[in-house]
């Protein structure tokens, strides 16, 4: 009777749907993340290494501790309400926002600490071959950065991916707010939830996989 329904009532319609807006909040929040974050980690690293760039340097400080001392849920709240309180726009953009900001905190220190694991030497070494400091960084530091974060990058991820099922709390319909819709109509909660949670996991699965394929091509051209 559940799988007829389903099939005839398009509940399956609600689920892709949301689905497909999860992917799309996470897909481009993890870009603005990421540029946020990479931003951020260049700052901060041009001011270790040589102490320009100090007021910059103290604004990224402001946002890394503002942003990772908050939940995401409140952020996402006063982004949405405060700050788009008088704005029209779409939620789904909000969410990019809200979402984006967020992961860019977090990647920022991914980033740092990719390119503190790279062995001081590498950059002297650069510089020494008269390379100045943007090249060192793009052609000796950053390539094998990038190669010692990337599970930590790929966590980032999926991290993000599930976090954006908050999404619900600005009425977005996500997929897990799609799951809720479905429950509050049918007065059936546990397959609306198990098929929820069931599309999470999938996506999980098939990420990290991809992922470990990559992983493994770029392990492979290193040697
Ligand atoms: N759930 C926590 C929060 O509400 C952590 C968010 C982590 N986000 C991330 N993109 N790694 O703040």
């Amino acid at each position: 009777q559940f799988i007829l329904n389903f099939i005839t009532d398009n509940r399956w319609l609600s689920l892709l749907n949301g689905l497909l807006v999860t992917l799309e909040i996470t897909f481009f929040a993890v870009i603005l993340g990421f540029l946020l974050g990479f931003g951020v980690a260049i700052v901060r690293n041009v001011y270790d290494n040589t102490k320009k760039l100090r007021f910059l340097n103290f604004l990224c400080n402001i946002y890394l501790t503002v942003i990772r001392g908050t939940p995401v849920v409140v952020q996402l709240l006063i982004i949405y309400f405060v700050i788009f309180s008088s704005i029209k726009v779409d939620k789904s953009i909000v969410a990019i926002l809200a979402f984006g900001i967020n992961s860019g905190a977090y990647q920022a220190e991914i980033f740092r600490s990719g390119i503190n694991s790279v062995p001081r030497g590498q950059m002297e070494a650069g510089r020494s071959l008269g390379f100045n400091y943007p090249q060192t960084m793009i052609y000796i530091i950053m390539p094998q950065a990038i190669k010692n974060i990337l599970p930590t990058l790929a966590n980032e991820f999926i991290v993000l991916m599930k976090e954006t099922s908050v999404a619900g709390y600005i009425a977005l319909e996500d997929l897990t707010r799609a799951g809720e819709v479905i429950r509050s109509r049918t007065y059936s909660s546990m397959m609306p939830f198990l098929a929820v949670a069931l599309l999470y996991l999938i996506m999980v699965m098939l990420f990290s996989y991809l992922v470990k394929l990559l992983e493994r091509s770029l392990a492979r051209s290193g040697r």
